[in-house]
């Protein structure tokens, strides 16, 4: 069963040597981490991956830092809690499935970091998604606690409206539109279900190896698409 058939977009990662933008990647984990990330798991995703692609190495370990991470069991046989560090996966939002659907009134927030891939026309269904709440239409009574959404199959999800204008704050200045934000994070969460994003960091590692000083992402990108011809 489908919802609505969604519209279909011209994301600009599509094109054949097109790479994604950054830009985008970036502001669209802000929203995950300010919106999203209060709900959804992205449990496949370490702060790692995030270096060269959104963020620099610095800043990404400093956003790691802000997190509490447990560890152990140390020399005595406990478990202690530290600091994040890069090699950390993002937090989970909730201890376990139960803890999630109790809290989400019975429904299960599913986990972020391939559902892109895991939905129909994943980008498209999840940008019409997010931008498709509207009242429903007249005659059609929502059970409490559900919200109508056409391009939810069955027209009820238990998922109210996240992006309204103005729900983050973008650190670029970008206007937070909602259909900015939804934008920006399918563009994050599509990036990040991506295949190919394994052989990306190995190329990134290689090009370290290469070229020791940092470089850019510009060049990163420029490096990618010459891989991606030459191969
Ligand atoms: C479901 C995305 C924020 C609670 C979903 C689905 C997606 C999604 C793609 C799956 C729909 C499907 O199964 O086809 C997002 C994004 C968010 C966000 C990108 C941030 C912009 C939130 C927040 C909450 C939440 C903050 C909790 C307050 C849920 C729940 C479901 C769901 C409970 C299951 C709905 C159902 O089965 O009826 N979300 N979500 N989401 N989300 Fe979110």
């Amino acid at each position: 069963e489908h919802g609505l058939e969604c519209p279909s977009y011209p994301w600009p990662h599509e094109g054949i040597l097109s790479s994604y933008d950054h830009a985008s990647i970036r502001r669209g984990h802000q929203v995950y981490q300010q919106v999203c990330a209060s709900c959804h798991s992205m449990s496949l995703i370490s702060y790692r991956d995030l270096v060269g692609v959104a963020y620099t190495e610095e800043e990404t370990k400093a956003m790691a830092a802000e997190i509490e991470v447990v560890d152990g069991p140390n020399d005595e046989g406990e478990m202690f809690t530290r600091p994040g560090k890069l090699s950390d996966r993002f937090p989970q939002p909730y201890a376990n499935e139960e803890a999630a659907r109790f809290a989400n009134g019975g429904a299960y927030p599913p986990d972020l970091s391939l559902i892109t891939k895991a939905r129909h026309n994943g980008q498209n269904y999840v940008f019409a998604l997010l931008t498709g709440y509207r009242d429903p239409p007249a005659g059609i009574a929502i059970r409490e606690g559900l919200h109508y959404n056409p391009y939810f199959p069955g027209g009820a999800i238990a998922m109210p409206k996240m992006l309204s204008d103005g729900a983050v704050e973008y650190e670029d200045g970008t206007p937070a539109t909602e259909s900015q934000m939804g934008k920006d994070v399918v563009t994050f969460l599509t990036w990040a279900a991506e295949p190919e994003m394994e052989e990306r960091k190995l190329a990134i590692e290689y090009l370290n190896l290469i070229f020791p000083t940092p470089i850019g992402v510009e060049n990163l990108q420029m490096g990618f698409k010459w891989i991606f011809v030459l191969s």
